[in-house]
């Protein structure tokens, strides 16, 4: 019988960063507590500089070189599309081979042996564990039960049941960047006071209680003065009291709000939100009329003329298919954008993104 270490999720958030950070950099990449704005100022620029590179074959073969003596391992055991297929092609893109875990019933998890003598199999062929599991709690686990062991590697989180989805976060980001951002420059420019989220309105709208992408994401706004959030949901679904006070702490601007038609014109973004009904006791959920929660074709002439429309995918009727091909909808970016950003991330955890910053000034700084 295999003890599983003690929930860390008891300990102060600060406490847990320093567990899951080693010199001053992240090592383990779980909560999206451990990004502060300098670093996610410098990954997406490491991101944005990453799609330039990758655009020449010279510059696509120089990344493809960068982590080709790694080996990462992604160990999925949740379904995912987007999650899954841009972290294998961001392995690619930085010529790291990789293998997978996908079903437990194809590994000796079926002959008895436990999640966590799984995990400590990996570590030994590997040297990234990259992990979506659906207990809240265990990516961080598996993290803390490596850092008391001989061979200690990264663990990722590549979303962890109710709680955070932080790649998501640092991809969606990115995107809001992209849109916010009104040139080239703009977005690799190493400025410490620009804030391209000063005076925008973004709004949260469905499941937030069970929507693990808006926590995480929620956690890096708080980075961002002068942004205003407001959460738009069901009372049954609103976003948690832990965020609520996250944001009281972090001095955040914002609003609870019941009703999107009430406040769809004031938004600079929206990032709409299927209902998680997966994490449902009884089918509960199914008896919510999300009807003043979707982006119907009827909202359109309140939309402001720039207005981003995201969403994390997969969708149902929340986001009507009438905005697919509108300019607006930056849904499919995001999907991009997240193989750049897991690209930065994954430089960044092996200690090569200053390669891609010499290598970008070399050859692109015009
Ligand atoms: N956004 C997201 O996590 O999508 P997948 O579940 O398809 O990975």
């Amino acid at each position: 019988m295999d003890i599983r270490p003690e929930d860390p999720a008891n300990l102060p958030t600060r406490r847990r960063v320093r567990l899951l950070n080693r010199d001053d950099r992240l090592y383990h990449v779980i909560l999206a507590q451990q990004f502060d704005r300098e670093l996610i100022d410098h990954l997406c620029r490491i991101s944005e500089m990453t799609r330039i590179i990758a655009d020449a074959r010279a510059g696509a073969r120089f990344l493809n070189t960068i982590l080709s003596h790694k080996r990462a391992m992604l160990y999925f055991i949740q379904p995912s599309t987007r999650t899954y297929l841009s972290f294998a092609a961001a392995c690619q893109v930085l010529g790291m081979p990789y293998n997978d875990v996908r079903d437990p019933s194809t590994s000796s998890e079926v002959k008895g042996e436990s999640e966590e003598d799984t995990v400590r199999a990996l570590s030994q062929y590997f040297d990234i564990v990259i992990m979506r599991h659906p207990s809240e709690g265990f990516a961080e686990q598996m993290a803390n039960m490596l850092n008391g062991m001989s061979r200690t590697i990264p663990i990722l989180n590549g979303g962890s049941g109710k709680d955070q989805h932080p790649t998501q976060a640092m991809l969606d980001i990115y995107t809001l960047y992209r849109c916010f951002a009104e040139s080239l420059a703009d977005r690799v420019r190493q400025d410490p006071e620009r804030n391209l989220f000063a005076g925008k309105t973004i709004a949260f709208v469905g499941d937030l209680a069970r929507g693990r992408t808006v926590r995480s994401l929620a956690y890096l706004l708080t980075r961002y003065p002068d942004v205003r959030l407001l959460f738009v949901a069901p009372e049954s679904l609103q976003i948690g009291e832990d965020i609520v006070e996250y944001l009281d702490r972090s001095e955040v601007d914002y609003a609870l709000k019941f009703d999107l038609p009430e406040v769809v014109g004031e938004c600079d973004a929206v990032y709409m939100t299927r209902l998680q009904d997966e994490h449902d006791q009884k089918g509960e959920s199914g008896k919510i009329d999300l009807s003043r929660f979707s982006l119907t074709r009827e909202l359109e002439p309140m939309l402001k003329k720039d207005l981003a429309i995201l969403h994390p995918l997969p969708r149902r009727q929340e986001l009507d298919t009438f905005y697919d091909t509108d300019p607006r909808a930056k849904y499919w970016n995001q999907m991009r954008n997240g193989m750049w950003m897991r690209s930065a991330l994954l430089a960044y955890v092996f200690n090569v993104d200053g390669a891609i910053l010499d290598h970008y000034y070399s050859y692109y700084n015009f």
